[in-house]
């Protein structure tokens, strides 16, 4: 679809991947909806776009007054991306049972809540488009990543499972897999097994832009083409 003048709602628009879709899809002339814990970070996106072209909503998923707020926007959604995510990568026998729940409950429970209330919305309209930000660690497992790479598989089924539910309503799903993008998202995984592995790993990470431009895509696919599932990879990774 031409994105000039849609409405698309972004989780996660403060930094990294999230950050990079807004500005991409902003450039396309969408109107875009940006949502993240830090309101600061918010607004220097805003400042950085035209006036009017992002409205910003600052909270977190996990807060269901909060999302109860997005639900409330549904009804004016074109596009949903879901991008929002955390990850602690360790051994697994050095996990704790807070770090564990911190992953499934960002990444599978809360995105899962916040796509149902938008999905319903959608189903209203009869038309949107919902982007599932999953990852490589969806499809693999890999060493010091077991839970990340467990809430990673589980959002790549409810993408599955939406996309079978939803099309008969006219509204499409796609999953965007990418491998190790260069964001902060590892900022807060200091065990010294992981820093030892990034050290020692032989390509270079994909940026944030990139990824973006596979959720461009994604969105402007036309209407009877569906892109279900794009897997990215930095060159040399597989
Ligand atoms: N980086 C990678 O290598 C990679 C690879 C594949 C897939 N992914 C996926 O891509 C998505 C974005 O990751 P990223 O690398 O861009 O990470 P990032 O730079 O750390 O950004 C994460 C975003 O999620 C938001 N967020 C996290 N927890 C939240 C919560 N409880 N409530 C509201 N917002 C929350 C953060 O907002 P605040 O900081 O403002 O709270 C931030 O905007 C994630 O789903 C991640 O799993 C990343």
């Amino acid at each position: 679809m031409n994105l000039q003048g849609k409405t698309i709602l972004i989780t996660g628009a403060s930094a990294g991947i999230g950050r990079a879709c807004a500005l991409q899809l902003a450039q396309q002339g969408a109107h875009i909806i940006a949502l993240g814990r830090r309101q600061d970070a918010l607004d220097a996106l805003a400042a950085s776009l035209p006036k009017g072209q992002v409205r910003t909503l600052a909270g977190d998923l996990n807060d269901e007054a909060f999302v109860q707020k997005i639900d409330a926007l549904a009804p004016e959604l074109d596009a949903f991306v879901n991008n929002a995510g955390v990850l602690r990568y360790a051994p697994i026998l050095d996990l704790t049972p807070e770090d564990n729940a911190w992953m499934f409950q960002t990444n599978v429970l809360a995105a899962l809540r916040v796509t149902q209330g938008i999905a319903r919305g959608m189903v209203h309209n009869k038309r949107g488009h919902i982007v599932f930000m999953s990852s490589i660690a969806a499809r693999e497992v890999y060493r010091l990543a077991s839970v990340y790479c467990a809430t990673k598989h589980a959002l790549s089924a409810l993408a599955r499972s939406f996309r079978l539910e939803l099309q008969g309503h006219g509204i499409k799903v796609t999953e965007v897999a990418p491998g190790m993008v260069d964001t902060d998202i590892r900022a807060g995984s200091t065990h010294p097994d992981v820093l030892a592995s990034v050290a020692t790993r032989k390509f270079k990470a994909l940026t944030a832009q990139e990824v973006a431009q596979a959720v461009v895509y994604a969105l402007s696919a036309e209407p009877n083409c569906c892109p279900d599932l794009i897997e990215l990879r930095p060159q040399g990774s597989a």
